[in-house]
């Protein structure tokens, strides 16, 4: 039976990098997000606004997939509100899509606030979690978006019969624009402005995220373990940690990144100094270096997210992802991390995005 991919919030980091994934291995694909306009080569798009049953109701009719993989959320003022339409939006599309009787297994993309907690309460002093961070450690005893579409997804499991995975990412590196988190992405802006205005690459983190071991997530790993965990006997109804598979540390992968962009750059020096605080002015220099260069996005805000890149430096621990579940059943790809962030550079610069 031919595969038919949905894949839910594809203009995203992770949704558009494995519908990329799922047209180069000849999947029939459809894309679903509010603006499906600017969807990778070859994806059908699907124009639907999960929050309302009725318009995803209109917007799946007549497709029948046979894997649908979710990688969309939206970001509210509190954890409370995060559940409320994050869960909302999960259960709207299972159950629209419940009466095709076509779904054989749905993928849930969360991440690591699943050991972390919400951003309200993210990897706070007083409640860190031990690490490396374990597929089987329980779940936190506090309100968390993630644990409220998870508990969706087996809901519609029951009730319909699909099999399910769960997907994990540390920090995902990878190609979007206009997302919501996107820290590779901005470091490249922000050490594109250091490089036009001579200012130094400052390490916006805490000393032990600059001196501790971390990892992060190529979303391109993620696309192949999210389809291998879908399509592989024997790895359904299972969570998976994902990330790169090597281990590094800031303090040597900040001063690679300024090498690539020929800057002089400041580690860790005593205390935490907030990106969002040294980008707060820039939003104008970007508009002149897009100028400058004739790039094709002078919003600042488009390309950069930096107060999620101080959430993920500023945490007083360092973390590292086991990946137990998947390598026991045989997945087996790895992606060197320096890598991650130079290609995405070197795309970044090919697509005019970046001088
Ligand atoms: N980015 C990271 O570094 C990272 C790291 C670890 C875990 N995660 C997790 O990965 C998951 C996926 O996040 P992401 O970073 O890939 O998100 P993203 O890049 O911000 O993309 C979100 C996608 O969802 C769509 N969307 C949002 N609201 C929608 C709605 N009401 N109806 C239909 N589509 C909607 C968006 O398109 P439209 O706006 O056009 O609707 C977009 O395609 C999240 O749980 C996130 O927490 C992300």
């Amino acid at each position: 039976m031919e595969n038919i991919a949905l894949v839910v919030g594809a203009t995203g980091i992770t949704g558009s990098n494995l519908a990329e994934e799922l047209i180069s291995q000849k999947w029939k694909t459809y894309g679903l997000a509010r603006n499906p306009e600017s969807l990778p080569k070859g994806v059908d798009p699907i124009k639907a606004d999960l929050l309302d049953l009725d318009h995803v109701r209109d917007a799946v009719e007549g497709i029948y997939p046979t894997h649908v993989f979710i990688n969309t959320w939206v970001r509210r003022s509190t954890e409370a509100e995060n559940v409320k339409d994050n869960a909302a939006m999960v259960k709207n599309l299972l159950e629209a899509l419940s009466a095709q009787k076509s779904v054989r297994h749905v993928t849930l993309v969360t991440g690591l606030k699943h050991y972390l907690g919400p951003f309200e309460a993210y990897a706070k002093q007083g409640a860190l979690p031990e690490t490396p961070l374990r597929e089987e450690q329980e779940r936190l005893d506090t309100p968390n978006f993630y644990y409220a579409q998870e508990d969706e997804v087996y809901k519609a499991a029951d009730r319909d019969g699909f099999t399910w995975s769960i997907h994990r990412p540390h920090t995902v590196v990878g190609k979007a624009v206009g997302n919501l988190m996107n820290l590779g992405t901005t470091l490249a802006v922000y050490a594109s402005i250091c490089k036009a205005t001579g200012r130094k690459f400052i390490w916006p983190g805490s000393e032990a995220q600059w001196n501790g071991l971390s990892d992060v997530t190529d979303a391109k790993i993620l696309a192949k373990q999210l389809i291998w965990a879908s399509t592989t006997p024997g790895a359904q109804n299972t969570a998976y940690n994902i990330v790169n598979g090597d281990v590094f540390r800031w303090k040597w992968l900040w001063p690679r990144i300024a090498e690539w962009f020929d800057i002089e750059y400041e580690g860790y020096t005593g205390s935490i100094r907030p990106l969002e605080e040294e980008m707060q002015n820039d939003k104008l220099i970007w508009k002149k270096i897009s100028e400058d260069h004739g790039l094709s996005i002078d919003n600042l805000d488009a390309l950069a997210s930096p107060w999620h890149t101080d959430l993920d430096l500023g945490r007083p621990i360092e973390v590292i992802t086991d990946m137990k579940n998947s390598r026991i059943k045989g997945f087996s790809e790895f992606q060197s991390t320096d890598e991650s962030f130079m290609n995405l550079f070197k795309l970044l610069k090919a697509e005019n995005i970046i001088p």
